[in-house]
């Protein structure tokens, strides 16, 4: 390995062994699992949906994940630095520019769903879901929080300064105290959820729709949607895993760590379906209500349940510690290129990002109240913020990864890092391997292109 920059860097933290998995799995663990996933799984069909989503994890976001994890750890350092470390001389460090571009575009418009989070949580806290009789009512007080101006900005800002506060403690006493404290507890809390569920009336007609596939209902449009949702939920190809990669010791078994994380990604993703959907169905409600669904429907459900506003308090308890371990990943991936590359303080880093959030996440708050009405390419800000990172810029990141490590690097220093110095893994490697040279690019671009078009 070539370490061209040794000399302008300070000795890195590492995580330790169970405090880099719990970092990884917190940076996956997020939206994407409570928020994004059950509503998918609920317009696009449930069962046969998830089977899909299983295979696209597994097969394709997997070997990327594997791809990231190498080129963070063997390069040792921030997403410009791992590039610059692996091939000196070239442009590909332009690449790791994904690792500041796209965190702060993902970071603006997640930040808002972020406030709505603490918004909740508050209104759980304060009774407020007890006083509503039906869904309508429900309904308007989620619209009429999203289009407010000051009680969503003030979610958000709020959101905003705690997740800078854990990154500003550093990568050990921040980052990885903050994920080993808060995983566990999120799981438990989940199976608790999901345990409570399974007791009300009704809810095994959730459960038959959850497991029992309708391939009917499939479409070539599934694909794409379970294929970026892997994507998103493993926090592919925009820096986050890279950067975390670079924290994990040299020692550390690499395919154990990124099968684990893919596999609690997976297990959270389920685990909050079965906590929801099954839910729904008890009070006989449709599954397909979108995003709006556990701001909607499943305080609703909650309201009508014995002992349900501390269920609703919980829950919200636990989504918002998805959403800071989320966003302290894309934060941590800005912070390192900025301190690394740019010589720039942590704390002065986290300054740059905050003023940055608060003008683009601000401006993404509003679009859906003031600034409706202006779009760009036909989108609200916060939808050309979700729509330019989800299926533009973090699919770019992906394929140039893939490219990167199954086309640049010597396919000698990828096996060495795959297989612990050739000690393990000599099969799976040539599998993996295949996959990241060939399969990954190949699929990638399809997707790609039929994103564009469509
Ligand atoms: N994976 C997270 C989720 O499921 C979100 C996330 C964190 C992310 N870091 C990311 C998404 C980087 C895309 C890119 O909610």
């Amino acid at each position: 390995m070539t370490t061209s920059n040794s000399s302008q860097k300070p000795a890195r933290e590492t995580f330790g062994r169970f405090g880099a998995l719990m970092a990884m799995a917190g940076s996956a663990v997020g939206l994407g699992n409570m928020w994004r996933f059950p509503y998918l799984l609920g317009e696009n069909g449930g069962a046969a949906f998830l089977i899909i989503y299983l295979l696209c994890s597994l097969l394709l976001a997997l070997p990327i994940f594997f791809a990231e994890f190498i080129v963070g750890r063997r390069g040792g350092s921030n997403s410009i630095g791992c590039f610059r470390n692996l091939a000196p001389g070239t442009k590909w460090s332009l690449v790791g520019l994904v690792g500041i571009l796209t965190p702060l575009i993902i970071i603006s418009f997640y930040s808002v769903v972020g406030g709505w989070s603490i918004q909740y949580l508050f209104k759980a806290c304060t009774f407020q879901f007890s006083h509503v009789s039906d869904n309508s009512q429900m309904h308007d007080m989620f619209s009429s929080l999203v289009t407010s101006v000051w009680p969503a900005l003030f979610g958000f800002v709020v959101f905003l300064v705690l997740s800078l506060l854990i990154v500003r403690k550093g990568v050990k006493n921040g980052i990885e105290k903050f994920g080993n404290i808060t995983m566990p507890a999120l799981f438990v809390i989940i199976l608790l959820i999901v345990v409570y569920v399974l007791f009300q009336p009704g809810a095994t007609g959730g459960y038959k729709w959850l497991f029992k596939p309708d391939f009917s209902v499939i479409t070539p449009g599934v694909f794409a949607v379970a294929l970026g949702q892997s994507f998103f939920s493993l926090s592919l190809g925009c820096g986050c895993i890279m950067t975390y990669a670079s924290y994990v010791d040299k020692k550390d078994d690499m395919v154990i760590h990124c099968t684990a994380t893919a596999l609690l990604d997976l297990l959270f993703a389920i685990l909050s379906a079965c906590a929801i959907i099954p839910a729904v169905f008890s009070f006989g409600i449709s599954p397909d209500a979108g995003p709006s669904l556990i701001f909607e429907t499943l305080p609703f459900i909650f309201s009508k349940m014995p002992a349900g506003n501390v269920v609703a308090i919980i829950f919200f308890i636990a989504l918002l510690m998805a959403v800071f371990t989320s966003i302290i990943s894309m934060m941590e991936a800005i912070t390192a290129v900025l301190s690394e590359e740019f010589g720039i303080s942590r704390s002065k880093s986290l300054n740059i990002i905050f003023v940055f959030t608060i003008i683009f996440g601000s401006l993404c708050s509003l679009s859906f109240g003031p600034l409706a009405g202006f779009k760009i390419l036909d989108m609200t800000i916060f939808d050309l913020f979700d729509r330019s990172s989800s299926d533009f810029l973090m699919i770019l990141g992906a394929l140039l990864t893939v490219i990167f490590v199954g086309w640049k690097m010597k396919k000698a220093d990828v096996q060495d890092e795959f297989t612990m110095h050739g000690a393990r893994y000599g099969r799976l490697f040539k599998v993996a391997y295949f996959a990241i040279k060939y399969v990954a690019p190949a699929v990638i671009i399809v997707i790609f292109i039929t994103g564009l078009v469509s």
